[in-house]
């Protein structure tokens, strides 16, 4: 709120809308910059003047005349600090609002994120996480922009894979020993495929002659594809339960079977579709691309065939204005030759379909790999950082109620947390014994700082008290209150910045420093206490009670519960 304020407050002197300004105000790297910076070597050319010229001469006259803020030009930078006096309770009364920080940037635009998206028949592994977690934050911080959010499970249940599996099964498979543990089971058989296969070659024509009859329609092997699909779906769901994570369509690459008819015939009306070793491609040269395989040589679909189709479903039916992919960075190549191609049918709204790429992640120094059956199951980690939170708890709360929820929302937290407080291009070494410490940059540590502050504020009474309209911050006097105030005001402006550049990162740096900059508050001297002024008392407590409401906010934007006690 501060930004929109200064914005408005700058606007008069640039000569430009303030809604302009708004997207130039940057928040600069360290604080003794300010706390807002504008940038002005925009403004040179209009204005026939050096940048620096332009940020000295308005920052002498905003000092002039100005009370609120005070400037300050350094490298063609107006830097902007906010004067506490008239902010404090303004500040305070909103961020203790519903819906504190969210804005209608995105109104009137449709988004598609396809997101989670794991193979049927393979294990969520923690590399999945990576996609659902972060597809999840999108979800949330868009709808929190104002854009309307229909969030897609691209499920990987089709290919030849399948063909695989269905030889495997008949081989060396039981119904029974699946239906114990499904993933697990078609997991060995993956494995099992291989091992035979590198023996026996014939194998792998067996299971492209399986596959080809999947995509014939035969029943018998159609029917159990379709148990496949659905033990998977069970194990899937479970972990999604546990992630807190919905879809709004789990419509997966199967549903465009009967779409891609269309696709390869309109390929070849356009004379794109080219033979190549007997196989069926698609020249990408002046895109400086490698060719994009449409269909293999016995005609068979391949994976960029059906996202082509799913792109074109997506726009038309869907009514997507944009489509967002969360999906690894290492299939780059893969999106950059399905939108070049579909820019080549002349969908010009390929522009708006974006790879929103991620690094991979480690843990504890494993890195997963189907074909050889050492993967890290994601429920795995997810079971270990639950254990360890219990183990903390027992140790800090003996006497906690409802101990196992709580852990299982601090340790679901804590590997959520873990994930997302790195920008997603980085690739993540995953130790669990950090993410879930209460210490440090970590998800408890944010959780615990909510469950501090409803301590507090029950102690204070807080809720008898406060009377919402009344919120007052005048008694906040003291530096680090400032402090925490001024980085409650950034919320908006971080929620539209991470949607805007799909990094829920920035969310969660924020939290850590709201985190921070309420402890140093905390810490800095008792609150209640015997013959304290109560007025001083509920100013302080509001200011808590606003953190804790941006704090589970943003959590919350993240896909992490704050629990009020831990
Ligand atoms: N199933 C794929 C995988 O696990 C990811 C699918 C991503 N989405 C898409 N539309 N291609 O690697």
């Amino acid at each position: 709120m501060l930004t929109k304020y200064a914005a408005s407050l700058l606007s008069p002197y640039f000569n430009v809308e303030a809604g302009d300004l708004l997207a130039k105000l940057e928040v600069p790297p360290q604080k003794e910059m300010g706390d807002l910076s504008l940038p002005c070597f925009a403004f040179a050319k209009a204005l026939r003047l050096a940048p620096q010229k332009i940020a000295e001469q308005v920052a002498d006259r905003i000092n002039a005349d100005q009370p609120d803020i005070r400037a300050l030009a350094t490298g063609g930078y107006l830097n902007i600090f906010f004067q506490a006096s008239r902010w404090k309770t303004d500040i305070v009364v909103a961020a203790l609002e519903e819906g504190y920080g969210h804005s209608e940037i995105g109104v009137g635009k449709r988004v598609v994120i396809d997101m989670s998206s794991p193979n049927i028949a393979k294990p969520l592994g923690i590399g999945h996480l990576r996609s659902t977690m972060i597809g999840n934050a999108l979800v949330n911080l868009y709808r929190a922009t104002g854009h309307e959010v229909i969030n897609v499970n691209h499920l990987g249940d089709w290919g030849t894979q399948f063909g695989k599996l269905i030889v495997a099964y008949g081989k060396w498979g039981s119904r029974e020993t699946l239906e114990r543990e499904p993933i697990k089971e078609s997991l060995r058989l993956y494995v099992k495929f291989h091992e035979e296969m590198d023996l026996d070659p014939s194998l792998e024509d067996e299971a492209r002659e399986a596959f080809a009859k999947l995509e014939r329609g035969d029943s018998e092997t159609y029917g159990l594809w379709q148990y496949f699909v659905d033990e998977s779906m069970k194990e899937f769901r479970r972990v999604y339960e546990r992630l807190g994570v919905s879809f709004d369509h789990f419509t997966g690459e199967s549903f465009y079977n009967d779409k891609i008819d269309a696709v390869v015939r309109e390929l070849r009306e356009l004379s794109l579709l080219e033979e190549s070793d007997g196989a069926r491609i698609v020249r990408l040269e002046e895109n400086g691309l490698p060719p994009c395989l449409i269909l293999k040589k016995d005609g068979s679909t391949i994976y960029p065939v059906r996202d082509i189709a799913t792109a074109i479903y997506r726009k038309h039916s869907l009514g997507a204005d944009s489509i967002l992919y969360v999906v690894g960075a290492e299939q780059s190549l893969h999106f950059q030759q399905v939108f070049a191609v579909l820019g080549k049918m002349g969908h010009d709204w390929s522009e708006q379909c974006k790879h929103v790429p991620f690094g991979l992640m480690n843990v504890n120094g494993k890195k997963m790999s189907t074909r050889k059956g050492k993967v890290v199951f994601l429920e795995d980690v997810l079971d270990e950082a639950v254990q360890r939170a219990l183990q903390i708890i027992d140790e800090k709360n003996p006497e906690l109620q409802d101990k196992e929820k709580i852990a299982e929302t601090v340790g679901v937290g804590a590997v959520i947390f873990g994930d997302l407080k790195h920008r997603r291009q980085l690739s993540v070494d995953f130790n669990l014994e950090e993410v879930v410490s209460f210490d440090g940059e970590t998800g408890p540590y944010l959780q615990y700082t909510c469950a501090r502050i409803h301590t507090l504020l029950k102690k204070g009474k807080y809720e008898a008290l406060q009377n919402r309209h009344s919120a007052d911050g005048s008694h906040l006097q003291s530096e680090s209150a400032w402090e925490c105030l001024k980085t409650l005001s950034r919320y908006e402006a971080v929620l539209r910045e991470a949607a805007t550049d799909n990094e829920p990162y920035i969310v969660a740096r924020f939290l850590l420093d709201a985190a921070q900059d309420f402890n140093r508050f905390y810490n800095s001297g008792k609150i209640v206490f015997e013959g304290a002024n109560p007025a001083e008392v509920l100013s302080k407590l509001s200011l808590a009670a606003a953190v804790a409401n941006v704090l589970k906010s943003g959590l919350g934007m993240l896909g992490i519960k704050a629990p009020q006690e831990m």
